[in-house]
């Protein structure tokens, strides 16, 4: 084993992952449930070595050049768009992501997103709860099928993939685009448009007002990606407009979503707190990858998954 590393964890994980970076290295956890200040993630910038971060915590050029020591960023997502990748490649510290593992509990969430919007979960369960079930009633919360209905796929990378595979039982027929190619047709044939891109500049804004209004009234949007992929204020006019006829949201812009937020007062909203990889199984499989992530950057040894492919 070499020297003990200074190892800043800014969350307490799932699981006993941290206790095999704890076995080797010097290492802090943030033990509060909300991210660390930035203040408190500079106040350790000077001494630290490797570093931790959830999708909350921006690791931006500013941060890495006030670490001076830092030899290993991982990332517990998939995503790193929190993560300033090219001033982190450009002083030769790797970032680890966690890809893999949290396909299939993202995609499983994707399709329950799709049932519960147009199956009108939410609403049905709160008309329960009201005292509002007098009897069963022919018209009563009437939703959509998502069986044999037409699903846009917008990013075909690995959660895409699970998700179509998921579809084929439900007999959809599904059409595929990235921000290049047919997002048009996708978005003008689709009763239902399912978000799996990454954030990117190029993604950044893509579902705007000119994009939702090539959906049909119909259609449901779905978005389990990036909450900035969506224009919150379009789709908030969109659906009050009646051009869209629901969406079902994992992730927004901002996120977390204030309770008073305006988009809450749109029609047929159903929004759920980032929950797409929040499984047990799933969150300590996370663990496990982001320290063996953070473990093999600190010994120098190429990470088993980086977004730099490169090792300190
Ligand atoms: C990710 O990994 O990027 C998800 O958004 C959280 O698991």
């Amino acid at each position: 084993m070499g020297a003990q590393a200074r190892v800043f964890v800014t969350r307490q994980l799932p699981g006993a992952a941290l206790d095999r970076l704890a076995a080797d290295h010097d290492v802090e956890v943030w033990p509060d449930r909300l991210p660390p200040p930035r203040s408190e993630l500079f106040a350790r910038a000077p001494e630290l070595q490797g570093l931790l971060s959830l999708l909350t915590d921006p690791v931006d050029a500013e941060l890495i050049a006030a670490a001076p020591k830092l030899r290993a960023i991982s990332n517990y997502a998939v995503g790193v768009d929190n993560v300033d990748v090219e001033a982190a490649a450009a002083r030769g510290i790797p970032v680890g992501n966690t890809p893999d593992v949290l396909t299939d509990s993202t995609a499983d969430l994707a399709v329950a997103l799709m049932l519960g919007i147009g199956r009108r979960l939410a609403e049905g369960e709160a008309f329960v709860r009201a005292g509002e079930w007098r009897t069963w009633e022919p018209d009563l919360l009437l939703g959509r099928d998502l069986n044999a209905a037409t699903v846009g796929i917008v990013g075909y990378g690995r959660i895409g993939r699970a998700v179509a595979r998921r579809l084929e039982g439900f007999g959809c027929e599904v059409l595929t685009a990235n921000r290049s190619s047919g997002i048009e047709d996708l978005l003008e044939r689709s009763d239902f448009v399912t978000l799996h891109s990454p954030l990117t500049p190029e993604t950044r804004g893509m579902i705007d007002d000119a994009a939702l209004r090539r959906m049909k009234p119909t259609a449901y949007l779905v978005n389990t990606a990036r909450g900035p992929i969506v224009d919150t204020d379009a789709l908030a006019r969109a659906l009050h407009a009646g051009e869209l006829a629901g969406a079902a949201l994992d992730v927004t812009d901002p996120e977390p979503l204030p309770a008073d937020h305006p988009l809450l007062d749109a029609p047929n909203v159903l929004v759920v707190p980032h929950v797409g990889s929040a499984t047990v199984a799933t969150r300590e499989r996370m663990a496990d990858m982001a320290v063996n992530n953070l473990l093999a950057g600190l010994a120098g040894e190429p990470m088993p998954h980086s977004v730099t492919d490169r090792s300190a």
